[in-house]
This record gives structure tokens, C-alpha cells and sequence, in this order.
């Protein structure tokens, strides 16, 4: 799980490569380094922690060079150390990986008798060890590689340079995203699009087992035995300044504040409101209409947001639905009984359990399908195969902790829903186009809870000195309340629980006492009256609520500490907006605790090994 940039072109490229790192850092952040060639020898230069510790030693001593290849570590072969970090040299080749080799150990062992000496203790050194052998023998870079690459497996995204090849970057994709940039006379290799969005957006995703061979006037693909393949170059339209702060302190402030318009991208173009149409497109709907059970495999935020599309698949298309964790699936023995949908909902698409997951659904024989954002990620490519994307179009998502890709997430699930409703014939044009008019006005409805941040930091202000949270919720607030506690302690490392409020009698109540904040989601469509009966429970035995009420509620206001209003809506539109909430809660929390909000200790924003 780190980020990889590579340049080839007529530019200095220390500066471009750690500006890509930059937009990488969610990748992971434990070290990072870059190299170039100059006169055909390689220069590197590499730190511990944080990339502006690397940025700063560049500043006094700079790189020169215009073929150059960059890496921001989170490691999973050897601790985070100067040694450790990436890029690994042996003579004169350079390697930047992404991903895990797994037969590493043997190779080492093997290369080591053969007189090799490594410098570092990463998996990542054999391969440039590997390459070197090959290309001791007489063979072209990409012919050393390819050899090389032939040797190893797992997971890997790997760029390679060599002193005698300037102007050339080999990049290998198996199991780990790799993107190629096309610029005028330049090209770039990165792990994921912000990386080179400022200098270009033609780019080719690559696929599984593919190799690319970039030089400033060319790109050549092939697979790793060395046909030529031929991906289509995509233009993306997400502006630079789009993957920026745009002013706020942080990028999941940023982000959380950027949901309506996501909403509206997710929406766009798949509602057709006065034929009461919904428009999945680049799903096979028709094919929809014979499944008979749909198994949601997700992790994380993604899982919650399973649990929220369980809901509404069975109320809308009537369809059982099962929520299983990605990590669990595979590792009992699964029973996928024909007429089954495997549901795949990941933001990055490259989540290594949620893939894992999904191609052990399709061995088993269930139709697999996707909810994306990542545009040509893995799962989402796995997917394509058969039933297709649905993607979320919520752009990129920065900040580790996720929001705007978990609420466009259940928006996409709730139009699957109603076009799954639709093509059975289990809703009619009016239904749909009674929800579809709910739905649109969302992004509004969302803007009016966003105006209610200062009065959130405000609440959140009185939590930061708490050890420990509970988040209480009911039906479809359920899931609300687990994402709420994720988020609260995955960016403010506070305690926190999230429970269906019937199930506090069963142990959690247990935990309250005097002054313990506890969230509750009390909305008017999702258990109200019995929200009520658990709000007392805790005010009985000492506890702080913090109520997320519909607006007009005259009730809640002498029972709980604070209330934050949601407006009015339809029921299956209350966790969406809920969510947001417990988005701020979290962030102003972790804001005025100091923390690492955007890159929380100990965690990466696509978790690509198992
Ligand atoms: O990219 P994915 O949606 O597959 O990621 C799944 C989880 O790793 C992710 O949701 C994680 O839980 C986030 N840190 C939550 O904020």
C-alpha cells in the first residue's frame, strides 16, 4: 500500500515526481524517496516519516535528472526505516514497488548464495536484484524485467529504471493499481491519478499482468509474456484543483462539505423523472431480473453502506440481501446458490479482501457486479466482466477517513435499488418516480445540514476530552450509527461503539455513566418512539445525548443536551443525511484533538494486502 510516481520527458524531474508523492501520501507515509539518472548513474535520495522530511533534504541537496522514479512507503516487509525505503538500487537498476512479493523469502535465500548482498530488508530488493541478473545477461530493460517479473509473485506495481536505458520506464501491473500518463513529449507511471493530473489528463489503466514501456515520445504495452496489448487511452475530467484542499484546513473537510455536489455526479444522467426511469448505466439491468439473492461484499465505511443498501434492495426490488465482510467471506465455505449477485462496494476498487472476495463469489458461481468510484480499479475491471460498474462518481476521495465516496455510495445503491424494483416488476413508473423526486432534491436538503457546522464544532468542542463514545441508531440508522463510531475513532483515536439502540439493554448499558456522550439518531422514519424509550435509559443512568433529530421535533429538545437538526425527508433518505453529522462530530473532534486528521496513524487509504 504506497504510492509509486515515474517520469520520463525534458523536465527536471525531482520536482514532478514529489508533487505526484504528494497526492499519493494517502497511500501510505512511514518514508519516502526519489531517483534519477544523470550521465548514466543513478542518484537517490531518501527519509524517514513524512514527505516533506524527503522534500526538505531535496532542498539541500537536489536532484538533477529527467527519468526518474518516486515512492511514499507504508511498509509491510521491513519497519519504516532510511534503509528500507524505497527506491531499492542493485547495480544500477532502480525499483519502485507497490504490493507484496510473496516467495520472497526463497528468493532471497537463493539470491544470497549466488553472492548477492542486500542493503535493505524488503521484499522489494530482490526484484532489483532480479532485474540486474537478467540484464547482466545482455537483455533490454524490458526484456530483464519481464524475466524478472516472471520469478516472483503476489502483488505488485513495478517501475524500473536502468543506468544504461535514460529516457526509459518499464512499469509492471499485477494485482496493484498502475496508471500511465501521456503528456507532450513526457510520460508518467503512478499508482493512482492525482499523481500527474497536473500535467496531463490522457491516461491508461492498466490491467492485470500488463507491462509498459514509456519513454517522452512513447508508450508501449504488452502483457508480461510480451504480446503487444492495446488499453484505451481514457481523458479524465477531474480538474487539478478538484484533488486541492479548496481552502478548507483539511482534505476530509473539504470533502465532507463536497457531498452534495457528489450526490448530484451520482445522480447525474440516471434519473428519469417523468417517465419514472432509473438509469443504470454500465450495468446489464436486464440481467438483474433473475437474481434471486445478492450477497454485498464490502469492507470498512463500504460495508456500512451494505447494510444501508440491504435495506433498500429488499424494500424496493424485494430481493434478500446479505451483508458479508469481504475479509470474512472467502475464509469459511461460502453457499452461492444460483441466481446469486455478488455485490462488490469498495471507493478505491482496489481494496485486496473486497477483490479477494468477489473473484471467490464468482469461482463459486454467483454473477459479480460492482459499486465503484475508482474508475478501471481492479474490482471495478472484475466486475466489467460481467454484470458491470456502477460508479459513484463522487471524484477523488483524499482524506483516509471516507465520507462523500460513503454517502454516493448509498445513493448508487439506492438507484440500483429502484431500477432492480423496476425491471422485476415489483415497482411501478409511479413508485420510482416518487423516490426518484425524493432523491433529487438530496443535494439540497444535504447543503442545509452543512450550514449547521459551526454549531457541530461547537458540540464536538465539549467531547474532547472523552475517553469513550456510544452511537445509538435504529433501522436503516443502524448503519449510521457504526459509520459515526468508525469515523470518530479511526481520525480522533477515542473510543467509540456504535449499536442498534434495542440492543443497549443487552450489554452496552453497561457502559454509561456519568457525562459519557452518547450520539443518538433519532430521526422521525427510523424507530422514533423507541429512540425516545433509549434516550431515557441513558439520561437514567447519567449519560450525555447528543441527539440527531428531524427538524419540527418538539419532543427532543427537553431530553437530550444537544440536538443537531436533519431536515425533513422521506425515511430511506435519513441515513444519507444523518451521516453527515456524525461526519463533522468526527472531524472537529479529531480537529480540536490535534490529531493527523486527513492520514490517521496506522492506517492507508486502500488497504491492497490482505
Ligand atoms: O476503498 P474501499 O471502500 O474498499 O475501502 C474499504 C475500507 O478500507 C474503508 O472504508 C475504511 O474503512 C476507511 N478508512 C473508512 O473511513
Amino acid at each position: 500500500m504506497c504510492g509509486i510516481v515515474g517520469y520520463v520527458g525534458n523536465r527536471q524531474a525531482q520536482d514532478i515526481i514529489v508533487e505526484g508523492l504528494r497526492k499519493l501520501e494517502y497511500r501510505g507515509y512511514d518514508s519516502a524517496g526519489v531517483a534519477t539518472l544523470l550521465d548514466g548513474r543513478t542518484h537517490v535520495r531518501r527519509a524517514v516519516g513524512k514527505l516533506s522530511n524527503l522534500a526538505n533534504l531535496l532542498k539541500e541537496t537536489p536532484l538533477v535528472g529527467t527519468t526518474g522514479v518516486g515512492h511514499t512507503r507504508w511498509a509491510t516487509h521491513g519497519r519504516p526505516s532510511e534503509e528500507n525505503a524505497h527506491p531499492h538500487t542493485a547495480d544500477g537498476v532502480t525499483v519502485v514497488h507497490n504490493g507484496i512479493i510473496e516467495n520472497h523469502l526463497a528468493l532471497r535465500d537463493e539470491l544470497r548464495k549466488a553472492g548477492r548482498v542486500f542493503k535493505s530488508e524488503t521484499d522489494t530488493e530482490i526484484f532489483a536484484h532480479l532485474v540486474a541478473l537478467e540484464s547482466a545477461r545482455g537483455l533490454s530493460l524490458a526484456d530483464a524485467v519481464r524475466a524478472a517479473a516472471a520469478r516472483v509473485h503476489g502483488a505488485f506495481a513495478l517501475v524500473v529504471m536502468r543506468e544504461d536505458s535514460p529516457g526509459v520506464l518499464v512499469g509492471v501491473k499485477v494485482a496493484s493499481p498502475l496508471v500511465v500518463g501521456i503528456g507532450d513529449d513526457e510520460a508518467f507511471l503512478a499508482s493512482d491519478v492525482p499523481a500527474i493530473l497536473a500535467h496531463t489528463r490522457r491516461v491508461i489503466f492498466l490491467e492485470e499482468g500488463d507491462m509498459a514501456v514509456i519513454t517522452p515520445q512513447k508508450v508501449t504495452l504488452t502483457t508480461l509474456r510480451g504480446e503487444p496489448v492495446d488499453r484505451p487511452v481514457r481523458v479524465i475530467d477531474w480538474t487539478p484543483v478538484m484533488a486541492e484542499k479548496g481552502g478548507h484546513k483539511h482534505f476530509m473537510h473539504k470533502e465532507i462539505f463536497e457531498q452534495p455536489r457528489a450526490v448530484a455526479d451520482t445522480l447525474r444522467g440516471r434519473v428519469g423523472r417523468e417517465e419514472g426511469q432509473v438509469f443504470l448505466d454500465g450495468v446489464k439491468v436486464e440481467e438483474l431480473k433473475s437474481i434471486k439473492r445478492v450477497v454485498v461484499l464490502a469492507c470498512g465505511t463500504s460495508w456500512h453502506a451494505g447494510l444501508v443498501g440491504k435495506a433498500l434492495i429488499e424494500q424496493f426490488a424485494h430481493v434478500p440481501v446479505d451483508v458479508e465482510l469481504a475479509s470474512e467471506f472467502r475464509y469459511r465455505e461460502p453457499i452461492v446458490e444460483p441466481g446469486t449477485l455478488a455485490l462488490a462496494i469498495s471507493q478505491s476498487g482496489e481494496t485486496a479482501d473486497t477483490l479477494a472476495a468477489l473473484k471467490e463469489a464468482r469461482n463459486l458461481g454467483a454473477r459479480v457486479m460492482a459499486i465503484c468510484n475508482v474508475l478501471g480499479s481492479a474490482i471495478a475491471r472484475e466486475a466489467e466482466k460481467d454484470l458491470g460498474v456502477l460508479y459513484t462518481h463522487a471524484g477523488p476521495e483524499i482524506g483516509v477517513a471516507s465520507t462523500k465516496a460513503f454517502v454516493t455510495q448509498i445513493v448508487a445503491l439506492h438507484l440500483m435499488a429502484l431500477g432492480m424494483g423496476r425491471a422485476r416488476g415489483h415497482l411501478d413508473a409511479q413508485a420510482v418516480r416518487t423516490e426518484l423526486q425524493a432523491l433529487s432534491r438530496l443535494p439540497k436538503l444535504m447543503e442545509s445540514v452543512l450550514d449547521d457546522d459551526a454549531q457541530i464544532a461547537a458540540i464536538a468542542r465539549t467531547m474532547l476530552g472523552t475517553r469513550d463514545t456510544l452511537f445509538l441508531g435504529r433501522g436503516m440508522c443502524f448503519p449510521i450509527a457504526l459509520e459515526g463510531a468508525l469515523k470518530l475513532k479511526e481520525i480522533s483515536y477515542i473510543h467509540a461503539e456504535g449499536y442498534a439502540a434495542g440492543e443497549m439493554k443487552h450489554g452496552p448499558i453497561a457502559l454509561i455513566e456519568h457525562d459519557l456522550p452518547v450520539i443518538c439518531l433519532v430521526t422521525q422514519g427510523n424507530g422514533y418512539d423507541k429512540m425516545l424509550g433509549n434516550i431515557q435509559e441513558v439520561r437514567a443512568r447519567g449519560g450525555r445525548v447528543i441527539a440527531i433529530a428531524t427538524d419540527g421535533d418538539k419532543q427532543i429538545g427537553s431530553l437530550a443536551q444537544d440536538v443537531i437538526y436533519i431536515p425533513q425527508c422521506p425515511r430511506f433518505l435519513e441515513p444519507a443525511l444523518a451521516a453527515l453529522p456524525c461526519q463533522l462530530l468526527a472531524y472537529h473532534v479529531a480537529d480540536g484533538r490535534g490529531t493527523d486528521v486527513d492520514q490517521p496513524r496506522n492506517l492507508a487509504k486502500s488497504v491492497t494486502v490482505e
